[in-house]
């Protein structure tokens, strides 16, 4: 029998619980900490001495609580069905949620609290606390890659599907930056605990959420980007060598960043500021060279800036249903690709100045949320509300009204918490000061704004959830539409 014959396979339902985390987690930490942490220093206000532990919260928990958790439950729903093989092992997939939550809400929990608490033996129990939330995540994302592993191991002769065969680089990337950020967490997590700190040595902690964003988040965005948008956006089929450009990312990426690590810099100080923004450039231009094969551009107005191959026609009838069923889910991957350029060429222009000599790049924590907020965040809207509704057995978006909602909140968000950062300082000398002060009142609103978004998206979700048909939740869910 042909590994690709279309047998039905006993797949498991979709795990919906960790969609409710993730919100629940972005909800009440990620963005809250977020709101407080822009209103602080967009109105000015005195930093308490919880400020860092917070920073690095906030960072963790939308890493691996908010982005993490949702890409461990959807990956474990849609992967076996790309590989025609059922999940190995489905009731593993209570374990990793009980594993992740604790760790994160240990980690929530514990880091917010020790700026706060004088030395003690309570204040060793909640550093004890911090680093056993590191353990127990290491557990949870250890389970996870196993099982994935074992998933597409078990694929019928060993052989891939062809839907699997192009974003293989990508997944593997994933798998590698998943286990290296647990590791990395733990350890760091465990220095400060020893040298009884209040936050992660900064150094190593910028690796750690370097390696997460390049390894994990931005190759598993990627690889969606080839499988799902060619169906959600009506694109031609990727007949380009995906496969190469992901490698020529990856490679920058490690160039980037190998260099930046501590003994790595201090072994060679001349040459790895130099290495640096060449493997910068290389990652930067892979990317730029994704997005227009891709084709995201090729609708429209912006039809220009794709190349011809990736244009397909397809009755505007199509759209006219799905922007009915889904809402404005088109507009929400539309502007998180939009910010991905932002956030690419931000990152040319950086490494092009840097290779020049000349000190006049953008600032790393605006890139940073053009690629975390803009990019991944935006997507993760406008996925969710096309490909979630499916997965739970509805066949349209409770409300398409709040999908036009979230659109507008999560790039006000996006808006607000970047400019003001991301402007380089020469430019903000001949702006009028009621523009500086405009940008300074949008960045101390930008978290809130983000809550906002999400919290629509929940909402609508919860309300999707809803009209699922009873039985949904025992019956074999079919292949993601
Ligand atoms: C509008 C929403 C957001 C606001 C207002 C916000 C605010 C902040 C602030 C003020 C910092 C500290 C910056 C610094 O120390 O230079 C920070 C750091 C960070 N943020 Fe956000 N953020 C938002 C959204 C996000 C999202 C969606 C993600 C990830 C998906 C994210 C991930 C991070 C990370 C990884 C760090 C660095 C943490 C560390 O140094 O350990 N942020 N954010």
């Amino acid at each position: 029998m042909s590994c690709d014959s279309e047998v039905i396979m006993p797949h498991a339902p979709f795990d919906r619980r960790y969609i409710w985390i993730a919100c629940a987690m972005a909800l009440g930490a990620g963005f809250a900490i977020a709101g407080h942490m822009s209103f602080v220093l967009g109105f000015s206000f005195a930093p308490g001495p919880g400020f860092v532990s917070f920073v690095q919260t906030h960072g963790h928990v939308q890493l691996v609580g908010w982005t993490g958790l949702l890409i461990m439950g959807i990956s474990m729903h849609v992967m076996p069905r790309m590989a025609g093989v059922p999940l190995a092992r489905p009731q593993w997939r209570s374990w990793i949620l009980w594993l992740m939550t604790w760790g994160l809400g240990l980690r929530i929990a514990g880091h917010s609290l020790v700026a706060y608490v004088q030395p003690s033996p309570g204040a060793e129990i909640i550093l004890g606390a911090v680093v056993g939330s590191g353990v127990l995540e290491l557990l949870g994302i250890g389970l996870y890659i196993a099982l994935m592993r074992r998933t597409i191991g078990g694929a019928p002769g060993g052989e891939l599907r062809p839907a699997l065969q192009p974003i293989l680089p990508y997944m593997r990337s994933m798998m590698v930056g998943w286990v290296l950020y647990a590791g990395l967490n733990l350890i760091l997590l465990t220095a400060m605990a020893w040298q009884r700190q209040v936050a992660a040595p900064a150094l190593w902690n910028d690796i750690a959420v370097r390696c997460f964003v390049g390894l994990v988040l931005l190759p598993v965005t990627f690889a969606f980007s080839v499988r799902f948008l060619p169906l959600y956006l009506r694109l031609a089929a990727p007949t380009w060598p995906v496969q190469r450009v992901a490698c020529v990312y990856l490679l920058g990426w490690v160039v980037e960043i190998v260099v930046q690590i501590p003994p790595v810099q201090a072994l060679m100080p001349q040459g790895s500021e130099l290495l640096m923004h060449t493997g910068q450039l290389v990652k930067a231009a892979s990317i730029l060279g994704f997005i227009w094969r891709l084709g995201v551009f090729t609708r429209g107005h912006l039809a220009w800036l794709g190349p011809a191959s990736s244009r397909r026609q397809r009755a505007p009838r199509q759209a006219k249903k799905a922007d009915q069923a889904f809402g404005a889910f088109e507009g929400l991957i539309v502007s998180a690709y939009i910010w991905l350029v932002v956030a690419a060429g931000s990152e040319l222009w950086s490494s092009l100045m840097g290779l020049s000599g000349w000190r006049a790049g953008i600032s790393h924590d605006a890139v940073r949320h053009l690629y975390l907020m803009g990019f991944v965040t935006l997507l993760i809207f406008g996925i969710g509300v096309r490909m979630v509704p499916g997965l739970m057995q509805v066949r349209r978006i409770a409300s398409p009204g709040l999908v036009r909602v979230t659109l507008w909140l999560g790039n006000a968000a996006v808006i607000g918490r970047v400019i003001l950062v991301g402007l380089p300082g020469p430019l903000w000398q001949g702006i009028p000061g009621w523009a500086v002060q405009g940008a300074r009142i949008a960045f101390a609103w930008s978290g809130i704004l983000g809550l906002a978004a999400v919290f629509c998206l929940a909402l609508n979700l919860w309300q999707t959830a809803k009209l699922a048909p009873a039985e949904a939740a025992s019956a074999p869910a079919s292949a993601p539409e």
